[in-house]
Order: structure tokens, then C-alpha cells, then sequence
């Protein structure tokens, strides 16, 4: 770690990243941008590997220099993409610390009407994409990480991971197997000293959400998540997930593994259903 006085402040700034090298997957939007963002903050380097190619340029040319973060055209769903990002990880900056499978979709039908409708090859490139990506992205990070000795792999899980109902089939059930794969490899890759995590955030309005939600506009989607919140008074926000992944990926989580991070402000632990019912029968 390195320390450099923020210049607006004068108070020491600690780069909790410095020197390390991370891809992050899906890293042209949303939270896999704001993660880019903070990770090159902290000293990191980093690979945005994505399929939205100019959107990815464009993030960074405003994030840094050549020197420490590049975009490169990556479906994770494409073994050959996986791979070569790993390969211009090692060749372009000499090795890799944090493989940052975040990429994913939500896999929306036309048919809103539950899984006796969904569009079964919809299902199944949300496995495609949320399961065998993250898979590809393990599989090809633990190959130079095992050799290194050291490394730290993370996923993006969701909320629908802990709590059921409010998404489709599809999706509780790539996010879930999400965390069973970190649970695994926690234990598989542990002895190489490889750290394995996985971040569930709940309702980042996001692109991803806002298409969820019929495109509702961003104020309007914190708006609706804040009134279903447990945790009230603050706003989630794709930095609060930058935030798990951040520490996740530095040292200061050097003995933490096998970890889902939910980040809902205790959301999953609530249902109202029952006071809801008493509420509305005898008041
Ligand atoms: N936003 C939320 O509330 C929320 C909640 C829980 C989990 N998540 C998860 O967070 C992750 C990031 O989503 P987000 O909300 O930032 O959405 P987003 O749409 O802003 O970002 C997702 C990124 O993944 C990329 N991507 C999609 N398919 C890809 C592929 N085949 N190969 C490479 N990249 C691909 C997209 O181009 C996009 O840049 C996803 O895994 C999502 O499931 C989001």
C-alpha cells in the first residue's frame, strides 16, 4: 500500500490497490465501471473486459492512462475471449491479482408471466452468460494464479441469492449457483492461497435494473428501491458495491474466503408479509 496526501483535503490518502493487476468482467457499465473507477484510484490496473466496445474505450479514456487500464472485447460466455484477457493481463502488466467476474444479464422475457411462459433459450443464456462466464473467467484466472501462489477471484452474485421470489427462475437460479462456485473454489484453490468471494448487491439502478424496471429513469429507480429498503436513510448506489469489491480485493481481507457479501442494507432479512397482514386486519 501507498500513501499520498489528497490534495483537496491534505488528509493522507491510503492506495489500497497499489500495484495490483485486475480484470473485471462487464466492466463498461454500471457497477463493473464504478468498480474500474475506484480500483484505478487505489493504485490498480486494470483490464475492462466487455462485449459494449465503445462504451468500454470511452471509459478509459476518461478513467487513466494507457499505461494503467485497457479495454478489451471479451465475451465471457467465449472461452477464447476468457482467455486471451487472462493472457494480455500477464503479458501487458506482468501478472494478475483480482479476476473480477462481474458480467452478467438479467434475462428478461416478453412474457412476464412466470416460468410456465419463460422463454427456455432465454434460460439458458442466462446460465450461459452469469454461470459458465464466471466459470471461464475462474478457470483461466486460477491457471496463472495457482503457479503465483497467491491471487484473489470474485463474483457478482445478487440479493436473489439469498432471498427468493422477487426475480425470475433463471436468474435466482445462475445467482445461486454463482455462490455455490465461490463456496467451492474457496475450498479447492485455498491451498494455493488463492482467496475466493462473491458480492451480492441488491438494487443498484444500474442500466441493467433500469431495463428491468421498464426503463425507468435512474431518480425514479432509487426512489422505488429506498421504499422497499430495510435500511433507511441511505441510498445503495453501485460505489457501495466498488466499495465490498474493493476491499475483497486488497490485502486487508488478506484471510477472508468463501464469503457471499451481501451489500442490502439487511434487505434479505426482512418479510413483512405477516405485519403487513395484521396491519391491514385490525388497523
Ligand atoms: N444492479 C443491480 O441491482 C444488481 C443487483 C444484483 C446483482 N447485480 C449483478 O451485477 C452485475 C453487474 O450488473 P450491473 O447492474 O452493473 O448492470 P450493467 O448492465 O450496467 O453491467 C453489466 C455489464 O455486463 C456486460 N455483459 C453482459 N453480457 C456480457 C458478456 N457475455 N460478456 C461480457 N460482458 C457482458 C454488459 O455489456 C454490461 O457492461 C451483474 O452480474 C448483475 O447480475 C446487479
Amino acid at each position: 500500500m501507498s500513501t499520498d496526501l489528497d490534495s483537496s483535503s491534505a488528509i493522507p490518502f491510503t492506495k489500497r490497490l497499489d500495484g495490483k493487476v485486475a480484470i473485471i468482467t462487464g466492466g463498461a457499465s454500471g457497477i463493473g465501471e464504478c468498480t474500474a473507477r475506484l480500483f484505478i484510484k487505489h493504485g490498480a490496473k486494470v483490464l475492462i473486459a466487455d462485449i459494449q466496445d465503445e462504451l468500454g474505450h470511452f471509459v478509459c479514456t476518461e478513467l487513466g492512462s494507457r499505461e494503467n487500464i485497457s479495454y478489451v472485447h471479451c465475451d465471457v460466455t467465449c472461452e477464447s475471449d476468457v482467455q486471451n484477457v487472462v493472457e494480455l493481463a500477464v503479458s501487458k502488466f506482468g501478472k494478475l491479482d483480482i479476476m473480477f467476474n462481474n458480467a452478467g444479464i438479467p434475462g428478461i422475457t416478453n412474457h412476464p408471466s412466470g416460468t410456465s411462459n419463460y422463454d427456455t433459450e432465454t434460460f439458458k443464456r442466462v446460465m450461459d452468460v452469469n454461470v459458465f462466464g464466471a466459470f471461464l473467467g475462474a478457470k483461466y484466472a486460477s491457471k496463472v494464479m495457482i503457479p503465483a501462489k497467491k491471487g484473489c477471484i470474485l463474483f457478482t452474485s445478487s440479493v436473489a441469492s439469498v432471498t427468493f421470489g422477487g426475480t425470475s427462475a433463471a436468474y435466482a437460479a445462475s445467482k445461486t449457483a454463482v455462490v455455490g462456485m465461490t463456496k467451492n473454489l474457496c475450498v479447492e484453490l485455498g491451498q494455493y492461497g488463492i482467496r475466493v468471494n462473491c458480492i451480492s448487491p441488491f438494487g443498484v439502478a444500474s442500466p441493467m435494473l433500469s431495463q428491468c424496471m421498464h426503463n425507468m429513469e435512474k431518480k425514479k429507480i432509487e426512489e422505488v428501491v429506498s421504499s422497499s429498503a430495510n435500511l433507511k436513510g441511505e441510498v445503495v448506489e453501485a460505489e457501495d458495491i466498488a466499495e465490498a469489491a474493493l476491499y475483497l480485493g486488497s490485502d486487508e481481507s488478506k484471510y477472508v474466503s468463501g464469503l457471499n457479501l451481501v451489500v442490502d442494507g439487511g434487505y434479505s432479512l426482512t418479510n413483512p408479509t405477516f405485519s403487513r397482514l395484521m396491519k391491514s386486519k385490525f388497523s
